[in-house]
Formats: structure tokens, C-alpha cells, sequence
């Protein structure tokens, strides 16, 4: 079976209803970025940055993954499909893809401000318990934080990633400004003979690229076009 990597960003939950962060009305127009997305901001106004996730998973209850993400996970069907996301929501989940690398956290996911990245500290959140509260304790006693990682972070699971992509026959990359890195570097990983998909409506600003086969369009409509390409040749 050909191995696919679909790297995934903000433009692919955007059909279903979920803000991108750097279009116009993105997320980054209404707060600012240093405030609730960095450990800084973090331990200026520790408040404002969970109630900042507390509303973000609030509205995640009410969308759906969208054809986009279902087609994604309908390619595990003819081939072997890693999806590597910087997306902190679950739709990739919800619409069956199995094997993902959540890049930038989970936004349904809690854990400690001393040690986040400790897996015995990490804890799934539910429908019923979404919130997280100034006081709420992790399992080592120190304030439960969403499970996101932030501006001024490490990314942990990138060295996954790169190996991930490192063995790519085709990669697909859907909704993402690529302006974030170590993400945005993932790319150049591609072996040199394995085709490059992108998806995005809009033109995207990557430097030092190889060539690659821009699909104009939307997520959904997108994957629809570039699905019916890629079965014919598995
Ligand atoms: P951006 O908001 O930077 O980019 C979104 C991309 O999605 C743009 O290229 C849009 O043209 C494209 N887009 C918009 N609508 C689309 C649609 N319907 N279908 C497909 N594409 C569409 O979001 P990211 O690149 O994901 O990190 O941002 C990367 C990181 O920056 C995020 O993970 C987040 C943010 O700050 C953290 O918060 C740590």
C-alpha cells in the first residue's frame, strides 16, 4: 500500500464552521495572539488563556467534521494515511481517521502546568466536565492547563512528523498559511520523487519549494477533485 501524509491546518475544519486564524475575521483580528496563545501569556494571565479554550471547546460541541475530513479518512480505504494536523480540534477524529499526530495539542485534552507533556498527566475532557477552572488540579498537583502547545513551546511530536513525511509517497496539504513553524517546515521532508498536493482556496507564500499541484479550491471540494485522481492510482 502507498503511504500518504495529509498535512493539515485551520482551513480544513473552516467548512465547518470553526474560524482560521490569519484570514480576514480570523481568529488573530479579535484577540491577540501573545495573549492567549503564548507561555507567556499563559503565565501573565493564566484566566484569560483557559477561559480562551473553555469557549474554543465550547463551539467545537457544536460542529461536525465536514467532507473534507471525511474523505481524508476515507483514504485509509486504498492506502496507508498518516494525517499530521496543527488543528487542536477533533474533527479528524470524529470523521474515523485512525492515525494522527495532533502537532499543536488537543483541544479535548487537559494536563499539568509543570509537566504538560507528561503522559501520566494528560486527561481526556468531556461533554459533561468541558470547562477547566483556576484551581482545578492535574494529577501532580499543580494548575490543570489545556493540552495546547503554545507560542514559546516545544513542539514534541515533530520529530514523529518528520519521520512520518520523511517516508511519504504523496503528501497532501490542506488549509494551512504554513507561517508557523516547525510545522511550516515539514514539507521539505517529502522524498524528491513524491508528488505534492495542496489544497487551499487561496494562493499560499512557500518559500524554498518544489514543485507541487495547487487544487484551488475549498476543503471539500478539494478533496473530492484530488480523491478520484488518487484512487485511480493506487
Ligand atoms: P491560518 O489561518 O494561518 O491559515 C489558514 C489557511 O486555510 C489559509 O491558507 C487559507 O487560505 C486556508 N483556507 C481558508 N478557507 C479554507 C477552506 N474552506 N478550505 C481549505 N483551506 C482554506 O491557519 P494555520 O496555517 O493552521 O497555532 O495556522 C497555523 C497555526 O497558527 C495554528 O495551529 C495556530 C495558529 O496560531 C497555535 O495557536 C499554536
Amino acid at each position: 500500500m502507498k503511504k500518504i501524509v495529509v498535512l493539515t491546518g485551520a482551513g480544513m475544519s473552516a467548512e465547518s464552521g470553526i474560524n482560521t486564524f490569519r484570514d480576514s475575521g480570523g481568529l488573530w483580528e479579535q484577540y491577540r495572539v501573545e495573549d492567549v496563545a503564548s507561555i507567556e501569556g499563559y503565565i501573565r494571565n493564566p484566566e484569560l488563556v483557559i477561559n480562551f479554550y473553555n469557549e474554543r471547546r465550547k463551539q467545537l460541541l457544536t460542529v461536525k467534521p465536514n467532507r473534507g475530513h471525511e474523505l481524508v479518512a476515507a483514504l485509509e480505504r486504498y492506502f496507508d494515511v498518516t494525517v499530521v494536523t496543527q488543528n487542536v480540534d477533533d474533527l479528524h477524529v470524529r470523521a474515523g481517521s485512525t492515525n494522527i499526530i495532533h502537532l499543536h495539542g488537543e483541544l479535548m485534552k487537559a494536563t499539568s502546568t509543570r509537566s504538560p507533556n507528561d503522559p501520566t498527566q494528560i486527561q481526556t475532557l468531556t461533554p459533561d466536565r468541558m470547562e477547566i477552572h483556576m484551581g482545578d488540579k492535574a494529577a501532580d498537583g499543580s494548575q490543570l492547563r489545556p493540552f495546547i502547545v503554545w507560542f514559546g513551546e516545544a513542539v514534541p511530536k515533530i520529530e514523529d512528523a518528520v519521520e512520518e513525511v520523511m517516508q511519504a509517497d504523496i503528501c497532501i496539504v490542506i488549509g494551512t498559511s504554513l507561517n508557523v513553524y516547525p510545522a511550516a517546515g515539514l514539507v521539505r521532508y517529502v522524498p524528491e520523487d513524491s508528488p505534492i498536493y495542496l489544497i487551499d482556496p487561496a494562493d499560499v507564500a512557500w518559500t524554498a519549494m518544489r514543485p507541487y499541484t495547487h487544487i484551488k479550491k475549498g476543503a471539500s471540494a478539494g478533496m473530492e477533485e484530488l480523491f478520484d485522481k488518487l484512487k485511480v492510482h493506487c
